[in-house]
């Protein structure tokens, strides 16, 4: 990233606000890692809890969040689709907002490792607050879809610009519904470490994290073959075959699992919601073969994405209208 970015920090002149703030959050991003070797096999688990959050927690709900809202705001304004000042105004106040739920927000993974009660009540309250930008990105993803019409070139982006409006979607759905509905104390009391956790790691990792990556390779791709048109179909099969596999292994077995481990665990405690007695009841272990549906839908999806992808680097045909570069701005 820096190999990128360095030359533009040096130059001179212009707002650099916007790339200040995604080159820190690529720094960030790789330095948070760190935290990982601050504790050893024989750590107190209460001390690896807190490094291990440090990893998780920070990464997918502090910076990365940055990152990515920097990074489709830099996206936007070399289109020429927003202007430079409002994507910097819209991406620090988002940051800040991220960062303000997301740091304090750490120890809602901390409530029953050792933590005290003044601390619980600091994570609770303010990765409660860490929905409020999320709710804010779900309208952003409506205006996202909306630019699709500023600019005829724009036909040709509507795969990636499909890929962000996934992202916001999930952010809100996966972060902002699934994610709540585990946050607060008293409901994480009973579903710690239950499968209502990967309903909101997978909505929230491969929806947002994911889609986002999706969309970049798909820019990548436009910016390496400009001339090259994407398959309707094949992308069609693609983006729709992913949300759909992701909404189906969600819906038809991670979520019911989930709803009856946390129904076990009301009843009788965590222990028994998750002992082997209880997980391998017949009921269970159906519902762990259905998720296969969803995951090959999913797979088709992953599979035309890539095959798409493949194609379109093969394809070296130059046309005679080609733009010279991918992101062409509008002149604003
Ligand atoms: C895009 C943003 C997010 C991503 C990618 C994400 C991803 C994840 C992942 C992968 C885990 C499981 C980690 C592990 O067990 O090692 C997790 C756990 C958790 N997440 Fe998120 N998350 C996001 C946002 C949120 C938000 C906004 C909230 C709260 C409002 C939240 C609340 C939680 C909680 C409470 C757990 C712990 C569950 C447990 O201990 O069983 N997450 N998240
Ligand atoms: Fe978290």
């Amino acid at each position: 990233m820096m190999r990128g970015i360095w030359p533009a920090l040096r130059s001179r002149g212009g707002d650099k606000n916007l790339l200040a703030l995604l080159t820190s959050s690529v720094v960030a991003i790789g330095l948070f890692y760190g935290a990982g070797l601050a504790y050893g096999e024989r750590t107190s688990l209460t001390v690896m809890e807190y490094w291990r959050w440090w990893v998780v927690h920070l990464w997918v709900e502090g910076f990365f969040e940055v990152f990515a809202t920097t990074a489709l705001a830099f996206v936007f304004c070399t289109l020429g689709l927003v202007s430079r000042p409002m994507a910097t105004a819209a991406s620090l106040a988002s940051a800040s907002l991220f960062m303000l739920g997301g740091i304090p927000g750490t120890f809602h993974h901390l409530y029953f490792a050792g933590t005290t009660t003044p601390v619980m009540a600091v994570g609770a309250a303010f990765s409660a607050l860490e929905v409020v930008p999320l709710i804010v990105l779900g309208h952003e993803a409506w205006d996202n879809w909306r630019l699709k019409d500023r600019a005829p070139w724009m036909a040709d982006l509507k795969w990636p610009l499909m890929c962000f409006v996934a992202v916001a979607f999930w952010n809100m759905l996966g972060a902002g519904v699934f994610g709540f509905m585990i946050n607060p104390p008293i409901s994480l009391y009973y579903i710690q470490g239950q499968n209502t956790t990967p309903v909101h790691a997978h909505a929230a990792l491969f929806g947002v994290y994911g889609f986002l990556a999706l969309g970049f390779t798909l820019l990548v791709l436009r910016y390496v073959r400009p001339a090259y048109r994407l398959s309707p179909g094949l992308m069609k099969i693609a983006f729709w075959g992913l949300n759909a596999g992701l909404v189906l292994m969600i819906s038809t077995s991670l979520l019911p699992i989930g709803i009856i481990q946390f129904l076990a665990s009301v009843e009788y405690g965590t222990w028994y919601s998750r002992s082997e007695a209880f997980m391998q009841q017949p009921i269970l272990q159906n519902l762990r073969w259905v998720r296969t549906f969803g995951d090959v839908v999913f797979i088709v999806g992953a599979v035309s994405f890539a095959l798409q992808v493949v194609l379109g680097l093969a394809n070296r045909t130059i046309a005679a209208d080609a733009q010279p570069v991918a992101l062409e701005p509008v002149g604003r």
